[in-house]
């Protein structure tokens, strides 16, 4: 099987380093990557020609022919139209459904990264963790970078410092990185998050729980199945702001990270509660791409309301190209170990059986196989799943 590494086109980051590079090729697959692929992220073409690759001039030449595409993001439009019937493995949005109409009329088999479900076994593969480790402490750099106070305890001849007054929305991996870096930069840090069982982990990196009691009902709806957030309820959120409104009056950076799998995200931070926060403060809203948890942030922009900055950059690992590129490589290629049972034989070439696999499944011979995507698409192009459906 070919697997074929394209450049990213809006993205530092590329989804195969050298050393996955030569897994692949120990493994029986033969690689193909398109010049400049990792210009951004310090590796050259000499590397990866060096590791066994084949380099591509251009996409057309990368893409001829492969049976297996990696990438970081989902494909466009004119990669779509470059592709023959083949496995495509990225970060995907299921619910985007123009992506998945083109992808199906191609026949191309399409793999989510997104949804590589939260088990034990598929830690290894899971980019969402390892991307969102990074950005939980790019977050803390940026807002640290753009505060004019420092972060730790300093008592000098000149007099005494205090420490900066770090406030994290959402306690997920993101936020938990966060903790801990502010932290190690000397900050106070409190957090809040939806989900009680969160308050050891906060406890134990050294940030102090901002504790909202919750009813009988909310407890039990408060983490769904798979350990994200579940349903909140309206008068949660409404005591949740009004303890969450008093720390950002004395806050120096807020970082938000708050996410509902498959929602919007929710707005922690209203205008009036920016109002009410301190000239100069920072906040740094990671869910910026998903809606934003501030009601002012402006995805990819840095803008300044009543004095406040507030952060909606939509790409942090992509800031950090280097080491976010070698965690993906990695993850992406520990789960292609598990997707394709024999590298050497294109016949028998998917394992449809495993659970992980079944999960990250948006199409599969000209079908959809997702749920959330069948839904989303239902009407549309006429696969046989769609047809039935509407019958
Ligand atoms: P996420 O990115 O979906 O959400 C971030 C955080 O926002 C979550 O902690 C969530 O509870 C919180 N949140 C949602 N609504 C909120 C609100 N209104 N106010 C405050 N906070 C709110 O979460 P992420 O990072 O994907 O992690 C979800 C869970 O999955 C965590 O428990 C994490 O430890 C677990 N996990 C397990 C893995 C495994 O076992 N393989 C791998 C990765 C994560």
């Amino acid at each position: 099987m070919i697997i074929a590494i394209p450049k990213e086109k809006d993205d530092t980051r590329v989804s195969a380093t050298p050393k996955t590079i030569k897994q692949m090729i120990a493994a029986g697959y033969k690689v193909r990557v398109q010049a400049k692929a990792g210009e951004h992220c310090n590796i050259s073409d000499n590397e990866f020609k060096e590791a066994g690759a084949e380099i591509a001039p251009n996409q057309k030449t990368a893409l001829e022919g492969a049976d297996l595409v990696l990438a970081v993001n989902s494909p466009s439009k004119d990669i779509i139209d470059r592709l023959n019937k083949c496995i495509w493995v990225s970060l995907f949005d299921p619910g985007d459904a123009n992506t998945i109409k083109k992808c199906i009329k191609k026949k191309i088999d399409v793999f989510s990264l997104n949804l590589i479900p939260r088990i034990t076994r598929a830690q290894s593969m899971d980019v969402l963790s390892s991307q969102s480790n990074i950005a939980g402490y790019k977050a803390v750099i940026m807002g640290a970078y753009l505060s004019p106070k420092i972060f730790p305890l300093m008592m000098t001849a000149a007099g005494t410092i205090n420490p900066a007054k770090v406030v994290i929305l959402g306690a997920g991996v993101a936020g938990l990185q966060a903790i801990a870096t502010a932290k190690r930069l000397g900050a106070l840090v409190e957090v809040s998050d939806v989900r009680p069982e969160v308050k050891e982990q906060i406890e134990s990196l050294g940030g102090k729980f901002i504790e909202i009691p919750l009813t009988i009902e909310e407890k039990k709806k408060a983490s769904d199945k798979n350990g994200y957030a579940g349903e909140i309820s309206k008068d949660y959120l409404k005591r949740q702001a009004e303890e969450v409104a008093k720390r950002l009056e004395a806050a120096d950076i807020v970082i938000t990270t708050a996410l509902v799998a498959g929602k919007k995200a929710p707005t922690l931070i209203t205008s009036e509660m920016v109002n009410r926060m301190q000239t100069g403060s920072v906040i740094v809203d990671l869910a910026a791409l998903q809606g934003g948890n501030c009601a002012l942030t402006e995805p990819g922009k840095i803008v300044t309301k009543n004095g406040v900055k507030i952060v909606g950059h939509t790409n942090y690992p992509g800031s950090v190209a280097v080491h976010s590129t070698q965690m993906f490589a990695s993850n992406i290629f520990n789960f292609v170990k598990l997707l394709i049972i024999d590298p050497k034989n294109k016949e028998k070439k998917i394992n449809i059986d495993d659970e992980i696999i079944k999960a990250t499944m948006i199409t599969k011979d000209g079908k959809i196989m997702n749920s959330i995507t069948k839904n989303l698409i239902d009407g549309s192009d006429g696969t046989e799943d769609m047809e039935k459906k509407r019958k």
